[in-house]
């Protein structure tokens, strides 16, 4: 949630703070700001609304961008203040000379700001960031020196913040600071960059070093000094980042959410790669930590997780209690954290997260993490906040996702889940399901293909998202493995085109949502052969009576029902079990083209930010 760009060098600062933000806008994209260091003097541009419009605003002020060659930048995903120019960062103290950018919530803002306001500070924003700039402006006041500044000040700050802050008696240093907010340094030739998240860097620098919390660092053009929390000099940590650049282009697609839809079977691929070897072989899960011994004393697993993540999880619900049978409990981590949860040494926790940044299922783990129960993390991000918590780190190698609507990191979670359920079947010696289980890996090993085949042909995809774009609610029905289908197809519906649709257990249909059918109310019914297809079909015929228009998604459809449907989307042949990897992306498609059809910002929907940060 939002995103921070530093750099200092001799290049010219605008353009790379620019292109910094152009990769961070999936974080927010509400405002957006740069400071600009010149000659001892610090110039702030503003603008409100996506980056377009601080890019014109910088077009007229050519002459400073050509003299600056340090800077910070930011853009905004509002929580405190509108997305206002004046609330956007970054964020000054009243004389003008110290300057910062700021990503988290800063806690206790309302006490510092009324103690400030006592020493004579004038705020013009709404923002936390504000009390930042004028708190650290007052620590430089007693100092002069903006390290020392910083480290005063983020001993009175409760909350969460990423700060990259510059001053202008201090022309030739950012200064930077975190606790439970990413921030990464990274590391150039006689230039130096600070930056939220790897994209904004990737294209100059593959080094960085990570900056954990409750550390300050001092990033000049050919020096990088890390401080602990007690103000000791630490010896510098560099890694080397996962990413290439190339992940973060478009590849001739018209938005990136397309291109990751289109890169699933190549995803799976990945995730399958040295895991899965043949169907009669066991799965080999190196990444899991658990002995032979602690799998086969797992009483119960919680999995914790939000939005998509969590509909992944419902699915490996079903798995895990089928092959591993062990109860599995799957709640959003915005729930579990404010009740008294119940988990020991014999529970399995399993939090998934694409981004690894997610306050809430960071909160979530953190509590866990002190009833002794094992942490097993499956996420994107190897380098994330919640990676580092993990007992069991599994990632899932799905390769940069840009888009904020997650696509083929659902994909990867959902099969790491597969694997996981079958890895923890085989470790307990689990007899019954056996041949299933060989069936099944052998879906497991030809899906690449037939999500190939599925995403060759997506003509009828596109004529019923045209046909159905002009509607404004639908209804997503679906039982069994694929209730989480429906779920997360509604989420993508929502999310991008901004059109109302719910998920529903096909069965509830009758227990009060069949009160809203109509006409008006298409219906979206996920249909696999297996134990309940005849049980959703007589759920279309309900919603049919009704005068629902229907959409069926479905491997199989018997010549005799055709009829019920007004439009039928059928999907390569699949087992039930394996059908949720196939269903999604037949309805991350139809958002995708409605959306696309109605003219809306795909990749970046209004309101969202790519990685929530905050709880
Ligand atoms: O990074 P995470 O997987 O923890 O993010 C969780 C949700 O915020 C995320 O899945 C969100 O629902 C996406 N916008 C879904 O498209």
């Amino acid at each position: 949630m939002c995103g921070i760009i530093g750099y200092i060098g001799d290049k010219k600062a605008s353009d790379i703070l620019i292109s910094g933000l152009s990769h961070l806008e999936y974080r927010g994209y509400d405002s957006s700001g740069v400071a600009l260091m010149h000659s001892n003097n610090i110039d702030v541009y503003k603008a409100q609304g996506k980056l377009i419009n601080l890019i014109e605003v910088l077009k007229t002020k050519q002459e400073i961008c050509e003299k600056s060659n340090i800077g910070i930048g930011h853009i905004r995903w509002a929580t405190h203040g509108l997305p206002t120019t004046t609330n956007a960062h970054p964020h000054t103290c009243n004389c003008k000379s110290l300057t910062l950018v700021h990503n988290g919530i800063i806690e206790n803002y309302q006490e510092l700001k009324e103690e400030l306001i006592k020493t004579g500070c004038i705020f013009q924003s709404q923002t936390d960031t504000e009390v930042a700039a004028h708190l650290i402006a007052y620590e430089y006041g007693k100092t002069n020196n903006l390290l020392k500044a910083m480290q005063n000040a983020v001993k009175k700050i409760k909350g969460a913040f990423a700060f990259c802050a510059i001053h202008k008696n201090e022309p030739n240093k950012i200064v930077v600071a975190k606790r439970n907010a990413p921030l990464i340094i990274g590391v150039g030739e006689n230039e130096n960059f600070v930056a939220s998240d790897i994209p904004a860097i990737i294209e100059y620098t593959k080094k960085a070093i990570y900056l954990s919390d409750y550390q300050v660092g001092v990033v000049q053009k050919n020096n990088i000094e890390i401080y602990d929390d007690l103000g000791n000099l630490i010896p510098n940590k560099v890694e080397y980042l996962p990413f290439e650049a190339v992940a973060i282009s478009k590849m001739g697609y018209k938005h990136f959410m397309l291109k990751e839809i289109h890169e699933q079977s190549d995803v799976v691929r990945n995730v399958l790669s040295g895991k899965l070897i043949s169907p009669l072989e066991n799965i080999k899960l190196d990444e899991c930590k658990l002995s032979q011994e602690k799998i086969k004393n797992i009483t119960r697993v919680q999995i914790i997780a939000c939005g998509t993540s969590l509909h992944a999880g419902m699915v490996g619900k079903y798995i895990i209690e089928k092959f591993a049978q062990i109860p599995v409990d799957v709640e959003p981590s915005s729930e579990y954290i404010y009740r008294d949860t119940i988990a020991d040494e014999n529970t399995l926790v399993i939090g998934i997260s694409q981004s690894g940044e997610t306050a809430d299922t960071i909160t979530a783990i953190k509590q866990v993490k002190e009833q002794n129960s094992h942490i097993a993390i499956i996420t994107n991000r190897t380098d994330s906040t919640m990676a580092r918590l993990a007992d069991s780190l599994l990632p899932i190698s799905a390769g940069i996702e840009v888009s904020v609507a997650a696509t083929k990191s659902y994909m990867a979670q959902l099969i790491s889940l597969y694997l996981l359920a079958i890895y923890l079947m085989e470790n307990k010696n689990i007899q019954a399901h056996k041949e299933e289980v060989i069936n099944l890996k052998q879906e497991l090993i030809q899906l690449p293909n037939k999500l190939e085949s599925l995403l060759e042909n997506t003509d009828d995809i596109r004529r019923i998202a045209k046909k159905y774009s002009s509607y404004k609610d639908f209804i997503f029905i679906a039982r069994g493995i694929n209730f989480p289908s429906a779920l997360e197809g509604a989420l993508k519906l929502k999310e991008i085109s901004y059109i109302n649709a719910t998920g529903y257990g096909a069965g509830e249909l009758k227990h009060g949502p069949i009160a809203m059918l109509d006409e008006n109310m298409p219906v979206l019914a996920i249909l696999n052969t297996g134990i309940v297809y005849d049980k959703v079909l007589s759920n279309c015929e309900e919603a049919r009576a009704r005068q629902a228009k229907l959409i069926g998604v479905t491997n199989y459809i018997a010549p005799k029902d055709k009829d019920l449907f007004d439009d039928l989307i059928m999907i390569p042949s699949v087992s039930d079990l394996m059908s949720p990897a196939m269903n999604i992306v037949v309805l991350q498609l139809l958002a995708y083209y409605i959306a696309e059809y109605l003219g809306k910002d795909v990749d970046q929907p209004r309101n969202l930010a790519k990685s929530v940060t905050v709880e």
